[in-house]
Parts: C-alpha cells; structure tokens; sequence
C-alpha cells in the first residue's frame, strides 16, 4: 500500500490559504499543514477574521481547520512531517538589478527550495504552485538535488488558475487541473490528492515547461482579451458606438465567446501584469524581439486606459479637479476581494493627487492603512522616497469613509474604480443632493444605471459610451 499523503504547503497568502483550505476540505485523510514566515498572518488564518477577503472561504476553513488543516509557523516541524511541499509564496516583478520592471524576482521561491531540502529527511515530491517563468523547476530541483541528506525530490509544476472574488467555486468546480514533470508516480500522487473531488479527464498531465509556460499564456490570453475590448472602447466614445453592445454582439460568436469583454478601467491584480511581464523578458532572453513586442501591447494599452480615465476626469471637470473632493467608490482590483495589488484605482488616484484634488475613498473591503500604502509605494516612485509635497497630499488630500454615501457627500465628482454590487444599489436622489453641482460620475466599470443617473440630474461618463 502507498504511503498517506501528508502536505506542507509554504506561503499562506491569496493563492496557498485557500487552495490548501479546499484540498484540506476535499481530503478528510490528508493532513495539510501551511506554513507562513509572517505570524501575523498565521494568527489570521487562525482566527474569525481570515487576512485573505473571499466569498464562502470562512466555511471552508472552519470545517477543517482542527481536523486536517492547520496554521502554523512551525517551518521545520511542517517540512519534516510531510511527504508533498507545495511552493506557493510571492514572485513579484524585479524592481532592481538585472531584469528589473520584467522578470520576477525568485528570492521567496529560491530560499523555500533551500528550506525544505534543509528540513528534510525522508523523500518529497514537491510542487510549484506560485506562477514562475518557465524553467524554473529546474533551479528548484538544482538546488534540492544539491543537498548533502541523500533525500529525493521530484518536482512537478501545478499552476493554480483560481481568480480571486470567485476562489471558492473555481477551486470546488476548476476547469481543469494542470500537472507538469517528469516523474510519473509524483504526478499521480498529486493526481490522487485532486481525483477526491476532480474527474479525471479534467486533470491534464504535461511536461514541466509546458505546465509552467501554459499559466503564462492564459493569464497573456486573458488579460489580452480585456485589452483588446478596452482598446475598442476608446474607439467607442470617439465615434458614438456602445462598447456594451459590441461587446455583448461579438461574444455571441461562439468562437469569441462572451466572458472577459467586459471594458473597464484597465485590469489589476498580481497576476496578468507580471505575467506577462515575465512573458516579455523570456522572449527577449530567447531573442525572439517580435514575440516580446507583440505581448508587450497588452500592457501599453492597459496603461493607456487606466491614465485616459483620468485625464476624462479632468477634461469633464472643466480642465481643473484642483481642490476639488473626488469620491472613489472601491480600491480592490476587482469585486469581492481585499486584495489591491495593482488594482487601476492607484493609479486613478496618482493622477488625481497629481492634480491636487481632494479624494476620498470607500471600499467595503480595503483598510486605511493598505491604501496609504499602495499610494505611497507608488507616487514615491523607483527610489521609494515621498517628497514632501507629496507626504502633504497624501495626508491631507486622501481620506477613506466607511460607505458610499459618505464619500459621496459635498463631493464634485464620483468615480468608480471596483464593480462591487453595492455601488449600483445606492440612493442616487439623496446622494445627488448632497453633492456640488454640477454632480459628475465617472463610471469606471460600466455597473451603474446611466439613465437613472442621468435623470436624477447627474453628468454620467461610462467606459466605451459617448
Ligand atoms: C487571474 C486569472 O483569471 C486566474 O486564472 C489566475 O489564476 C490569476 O489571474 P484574477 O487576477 O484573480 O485572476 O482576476 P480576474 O477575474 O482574471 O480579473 C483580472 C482583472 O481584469 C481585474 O482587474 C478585472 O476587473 C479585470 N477584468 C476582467 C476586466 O476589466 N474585464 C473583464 O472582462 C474581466
Ligand atoms: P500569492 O497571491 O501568490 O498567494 P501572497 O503575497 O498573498 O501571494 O502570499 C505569499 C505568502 O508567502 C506571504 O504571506 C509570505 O509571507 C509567504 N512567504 C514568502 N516567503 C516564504 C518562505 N520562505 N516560507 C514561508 N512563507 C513565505
């Protein structure tokens, strides 16, 4: 009989806690242990408040946290009772030294492969769950093999395709399951771990670097597919068509298909951007300048939308939002998450800073602290330090309510950055009385009633609409 799978899973963030909560959920008689070097987080996880906001992820864990899933920052302990390690910690882009601003920086995944073959003692399979460019297995086994303990380790890749807001359901019913190396019986054995709840057939077994460069080219795929309609969606307001209809019109042919046409702001989060990013400097590496170029695109035209909604905002505002309170309805890159890694509402705000408005800030999810901090990181730039021109605008021109209303209360202008159902659920009477006229909305992600707003006497500004 085959030895009981026991599982370390190192990184407790956006993508280790809940695929570990759902295996542990799935796999009553598997013991699945994750560990974080941030005790913070871990005390987190442990508690009622989990650090990572996602719909339906807090019964998940309950159910299995103190039956076989746990929380710890017991590394070793982890390391050492397992027989599976997954890798799933941060692989940020570069911001120094060679490759900065494309390749990722792979110190977080190097030092959990010299962790584990430190801590261990019996043999492991151990999986990449973190998105890595395509060869890095290999590092990771170089650096394995090179440990003196005369244990053995197989590598596989299984890149994780949950997106956030929808973690859950995407985790319970995925598309598919993707399983790379070179070792067979490592690869049933992680097979067998998602066979509890996956069919078979959706569990597609390839080699390591086709598994490794297949979660590139989705996330290049997708994040492609909302550049390409935000790109008509300028089209749109030049010549008075609906992005919404041409989008609704083209995702009828079944070759296009409707999901991810949906304009907006320009997209965020973790992954497409550095994906590509990643995506790029590989293709430089392999000199191929053409290939890199072409994907490149995607990310001029996201940086293109996300700056043209501000200067729309400005433009609108009779060419000047100096002293003027703009409300920003949410933060998070997209709805039902509190993650804000390059969520387009940083950048909305620069710019707006930039123009000395006054801004104030609601997300339902999204703390004070994590928004100071996204906005300082980014206006102090490459150097990391703030001006103190823009330490002021910062603590004077940034404050953060807690609702809608209140952003919106004595405000010039609305603009909303997150799609988070609430926004479209509003009292848009009340708040228009209580607004500066005239009263502006800039609906960044198309989710309000244009005509209702419109009656209620507001000047309404969608994406893709003139
Ligand atoms: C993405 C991939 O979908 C997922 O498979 C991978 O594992 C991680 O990266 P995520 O970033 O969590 O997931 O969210 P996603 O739903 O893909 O949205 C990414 C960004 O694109 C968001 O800012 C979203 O608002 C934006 N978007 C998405 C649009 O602007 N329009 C769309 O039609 C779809
Ligand atoms: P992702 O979205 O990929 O899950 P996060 O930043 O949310 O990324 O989570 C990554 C987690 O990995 C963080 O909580 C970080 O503290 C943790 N981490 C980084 N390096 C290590 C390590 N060597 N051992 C354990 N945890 C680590």
């Amino acid at each position: 009989m085959s030895e009981q799978t026991k599982i370390c899973c190192l990184g407790a963030g956006y993508v280790g806690g809940p695929t570990m909560a759902m295996i542990a959920h799935q796999c009553p008689d598997i013991d699945v242990h994750v560990v974080d070097l941030n005790p913070k987080r871990i005390a987190a996880w442990n508690s009622e408040e989990l650090p990572v906001y996602e719909p339906g992820l807090y019964d998940v864990v309950k159910q299995a946290r103190g039956r076989n899933l746990k929380f710890t920052t017991d590394v070793p302990g982890a390391i050492r009772e397992a027989n599976m390690c997954f890798i799933s910690v941060n692989t940020p882009t570069k911001t120094f030294g060679i490759g900065a601003g494309r390749a990722a920086n792979l110190e977080f995944v190097e030092k959990c492969a010299r962790t584990i073959a430190e801590y261990s003692d019996s043999d492991k399979v151990v999986v990449e769950k973190s998105t890595l460019p395509v060869r890095t297995a290999e590092s990771v086994q170089r650096i394995l093999n090179s440990s003196s303990s005369g244990v053995k380790f197989s590598v596989l890749s299984n890149p994780e395709f949950l997106a956030e807001g929808t973690a859950v359901d995407d985790l319970l019913n995925p598309d598919r399951i993707l399983i790379g190396g070179d070792n067979d019986v490592a690869i049933e054995k992680l097979a067998d771990v998602y066979k509890h709840w996956v069919p078979d057939e959706r569990i597609i077994r390839t080699n390591l670097w086709s598994s490794e460069l297949s979660k590139l080219t989705a996330n290049a795929f997708l994040a492609q597919r909302v550049s390409s309609i935000n790109a008509i969606s300028a089209l749109c307001e030049a010549t008075g068509a609906d992005v919404d209809e041409v989008a609704g019109a083209i995702g009828t042919d079944s070759r296009i298909g409707p999901r991810f046409l949906k304009a907006s702001v320009g997209f965020g989060g973790s992954c497409f951007q550095k994906d590509i990013l990643n995506l790029v400097y590989l293709c430089e590496h392999f000199g191929l300048p053409e290939v890199a170029q072409y994907w490149e695109q995607v990310i001029v035209m996201n940086d293109y939308q996300k700056r043209r909604f501000s200067t729309r905002i400005v433009k609108k505002m009779f060419n000047t939002v100096s002293d003027k309170k703009i409300a920003i309805w949410g933060f998070a890159f997209k709805k039902d998450t509190n993650d804000t890694r390059e969520s387009a509402a940083i950048y909305v705000c620069r710019d707006l800073l930039e123009e000395r408005a006054r801004i104030t800030i609601y997300d339902p999810q999204v703390s004070l602290e994590q928004i100071r901090q996204d906005l300082e990181y980014l206006m102090a730039g490459p150097g990391g330090v703030l001006t103190e021109a823009q330490r002021e605008l910062l603590y004077n021109n940034v404050t953060v309510t807690s609702s809608a209303k209140a952003a919106a209360d004595g405000a010039h202008a609305i603009a909303v950055m997150t799609e988070w159902d609430e926004f479209s659920d509003q009292d848009f009477d009340s708040i228009y009385q209580s607004m500066m006229k005239p009263a502006f909305v800039f609906d960044g992600r198309n989710v309000l009633d244009a005509q209702q707003l419109s009656d209620a006497g507001f000047e309404i500004e969608s994406i893709g609409k003139s």
